[in-house]
C-alpha cells in the first residue's frame, strides 16, 4: 500500500515539477532578453546584404543611427533605393555593389570589407536579400526554380562562407532572412518555399558548428509583409497563361489563372503595412546579448497557429487548404473550358 502511495506520489511530482522548471527557465531567459541589449555599435560592423529596398534598406538606416559601420550590399549601387540611403545616412555607412549571386561581387565586398574594418571588426553578417516567386509547381520551369533558390539559398550560402572568418573573429552574428513559407506548405510557394527550407537547414547546421566558437545564428521568419517592402512583384493573369504549354493551359484554364492571380495579389494586400515588428527582430538577433534562434513575426493568432502547425499530423495540416474555398473553388474549375 505504502509503495502504491509512493509511486502515486512520484508520479504526481514528476509533472508539477516539470511544469514550475519550465515556467522558471521561461521567466529567466525574458529576464535576460529584455535586460541585455549589450552590442553598441562604436567599433563594431555589420554587413546587409539586399539594401536597395524593404528590410534590408530600414535595417541599414537603424544600425548606422546606432553607430555601426554598415556596409550596405546594394543589388544597384546606381539605383534609387542605393542612393537614398546614403543620402540618408552618416558617412559610416558604405554602399556596396553586391549581387549574391555573384562569386566575383561578393569577392570584391569582401575585399571592401577587410579594406574598412573598424577596431572591433565584423560583428554581424545580415542575410536578408532575396526574391519571392509565386506559381503551382506544375506552372514552373526549372529555371524558375534555379532563380529563386540561386538567390534566396545559394546566395546567402555565398556569403556566408565568404565572410564567416571575419565574424568568428569577432564572435559574432549571422543573422537568416526566412519566411513562415519555409515550415508551411501552402499552394503557389513550391519554389519559395524550397529555397527558404533550404536556407534554415543551412542556419541551423551552422548554429550547431559555430556554438564552439561563440558564433551565434539566427534566423527571422516573417509573415506576410507584402505591404511593408518591395517583394511584391505584380504579374497579371496572363503573364502566367503566356507560359503555360497546351496540356497545362487545358488543365488550368484561363478562368481559374485569373481567379488564382486575385486571390494571391488579395491576400498578399491584407499583410502588414509596416515593417517595425521585422526590423526590432533584427535588430535583437544582431545586438542582444540572448539572441533568439528563431523571430516568428506574425499577428498573435497567426503565431498560435503557426506554432502548433508543426506538431499536427499532416492529413490535419492539408486540410487547412483542401477544406478552403479556394481549393473547392479550383478543384471545382480544373479541367473545364
Ligand atoms: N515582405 C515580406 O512579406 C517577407 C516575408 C517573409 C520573408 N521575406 C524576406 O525578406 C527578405 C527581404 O525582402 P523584402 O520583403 O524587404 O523585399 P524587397 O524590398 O524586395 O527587398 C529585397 C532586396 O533584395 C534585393 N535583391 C534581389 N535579388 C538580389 C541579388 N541577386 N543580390 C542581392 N540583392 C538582391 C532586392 O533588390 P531590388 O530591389 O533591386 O530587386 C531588394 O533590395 C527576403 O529574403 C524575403 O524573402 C519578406
Amino acid at each position: 500500500m505504502n509503495t502504491i502511495f509512493f509511486i502515486g506520489q512520484i508520479i504526481g511530482i514528476v509533472p508539477i515539477s516539470a511544469f514550475v522548471f519550465f515556467l522558471v527557465a521561461k521567466l529567466v531567459s525574458a529576464t535576460c532578453r529584455s535586460s541585455s541589449h549589450v552590442q553598441d555599435g562604436y567599433g563594431s560592423a555589420v554587413l546587409i546584404t539586399g539594401c536597395d529596398s524593404g528590410f534590408g534598406h530600414q535595417l541599414a538606416r537603424c544600425l548606422d543611427h546606432k553607430g555601426f559601420v554598415v556596409f550596405a550590399g546594394c543589388l544597384c549601387p546606381e539605383g534609387a533605393g542605393a542612393q537614398s540611403l546614403a543620402r540618408q545616412s552618416s558617412s559610416n555607412l558604405k554602399i556596396l555593389k553586391l549581387d549574391v549571386t555573384s562569386d566575383e561581387d561578393v569577392l570584391q565586398a569582401k575585399k571592401m570589407v577587410q579594406e574598412n574594418l573598424p577596431v572591433k571588426g565584423l560583428w554581424a553578417v545580415v542575410n536578408n536579400a532575396g526574391i519571392s516567386e509565386w506559381a503551382e509547381i506544375e506552372w514552373s520551369s526549372m529555371e524558375d526554380f534555379q532563380h529563386v533558390i540561386n538567390i534566396n539559398l545559394f546566395g546567402s550560402v555565398r556569403t556566408s562562407t565568404a565572410f564567416l572568418p571575419l565574424v568568428r573573429a569577432a564572435k559574432g552574428r549571422m543573422v537568416y532572412m526566412s519566411s513562415i513559407f519555409a515550415f508551411f506548405n501552402c499552394l503557389n510557394m513550391g519554389a519559395y518555399s524550397v529555397s527558404k527550407r533550404g536556407l534554415e537547414a543551412f542556419a541551423d547546421c551552422l548554429r550547431v558548428e559555430m556554438a564552439s566558437f561563440g558564433v551565434k545564428v539566427s534566423i527571422v521568419q516573417p509573415g506576410n509583409f507584402g505591404q511593408a517592402t518591395n517583394i511584391l512583384k505584380m504579374k497579371t493573369g496572363l503573364d502566367i497563361w503566356e507560359k503555360l504549354d497546351d496540356e497545362r493551359k487545358q488543365i488550368f484554364n484561363r478562368q481559374y489563372i485569373e481567379l488564382a492571380n486575385e486571390y494571391f495579389m488579395s491576400t498578399c494586400m491584407s499583410g502588414f503595412k509596416d515593417a517595425d515588428m521585422v526590423i526590432d527582430a533584427m535588430l535583437h538577433a544582431v545586438t542582444s546579448a540572448q539572441p533568439k534562434s528563431r523571430y516568428l513575426l506574425a499577428s498573435a493568432t497567426d503565431k498560435f497557429f503557426f506554432q502548433l502547425f508543426p506538431f499536427l499530423p499532416t492529413f490535419l495540416t492539408d486540410s487547412v487548404f483542401s477544406l478552403s474555398s479556394m481549393y473547392a473553388k479550383r478543384k471545382e474549375m480544373l479541367y473545364t473550358k
